[in-house]
């Protein structure tokens, strides 16, 4: 009850092995945090829990659904309606404005156009502005808007604050943790940040 991810002997390697036999769980309204030196294979394993990467051994288990035998029309409902991902570097539509990345999201999830989500983050008044015109930290912003309002069960947050300052990673940060207990969700957290790494319930290390 409860478990809203769970991991089971996962093992993967490229050029050479990254990990083997890690097990976890994450229950909801909690946090984790993935640290590890850069190599160590972070992303990759963030990457496996969140449906994009089937891994070499073992099994993820989404909402008790073992993703990697679901078949593949199962799996993109999964991606599209259970997780959210926040890249290390995103992918928003940079030709178009931030209303129209927002929009896009939206209207793909059925979800509403939340107003006082985009004031909080900070980037309501930048809507009309061209996605490529705008700084580092303010897409990083758009992005994780776009994640929240489709209300997902687990967010997955690959460096979510790498372009920010502290006083506005803080804020970001807070909006996370407030979304994940409103909604019974729960955060799989990517960082080298220690301070925000020592905030989450579970701390995991990845050696080299
Ligand atoms: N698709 C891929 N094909 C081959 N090798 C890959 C692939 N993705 C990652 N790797 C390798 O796997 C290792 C782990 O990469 P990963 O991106 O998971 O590290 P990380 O811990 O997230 O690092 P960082 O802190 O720099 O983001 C690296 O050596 C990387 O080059
Ligand atoms: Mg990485």
């Amino acid at each position: 009850m409860g478990t809203l991810l769970r991991v089971n002997n996962l093992s993967h390697s490229f050029e050479y092995p990254l990990f083997s036999n890690l097990s976890f769980a994450l229950e909801k309204k909690r946090s984790m945090a993935v640290i590890g030196v850069s190599g160590s294979g972070k992303s990759t394993l963030l990457h496996i829990c969140s449906t994009l990467l089937k891994p070499k051994n073992g099994e993820v288990f989404i909402s008790e659904k073992n993703i990697y035998k679901l078949p593949n029309d199962e799996l993109v409902d999964v991606r599209r309606n259970e997780v959210g991902i926040v890249f290390q570097s995103h992918f928003l539509f940079k030709g178009f404005s931030v209303r129209e990345n927002i929009e896009i999201a939206t209207i793909l999830t059925k979800s509403d156009f939340d107003k006082n989500l985009l004031e909080r983050l900070g980037i309501s008044h930048i809507l009309n502005n061209k996605v490529g015109d705008i700084s580092g930290g303010q897409q990083q912003r758009v992005s994780l808007a776009r994640i929240l309002l489709k209300k997902p069960k687990i967010i997955f947050a690959d460096e979510p604050t790498g372009n920010l300052d502290q006083k506005t990673a803080n804020e970001v940060m807070n909006i996370i943790y407030e979304y994940i207990e409103k909604n019974d969700a729960a955060l799989f957290l990517v960082t080298h940040d220690l301070n925000l790494a020592n905030n989450c319930d579970i701390v995991y290390k990845l050696e080299s």
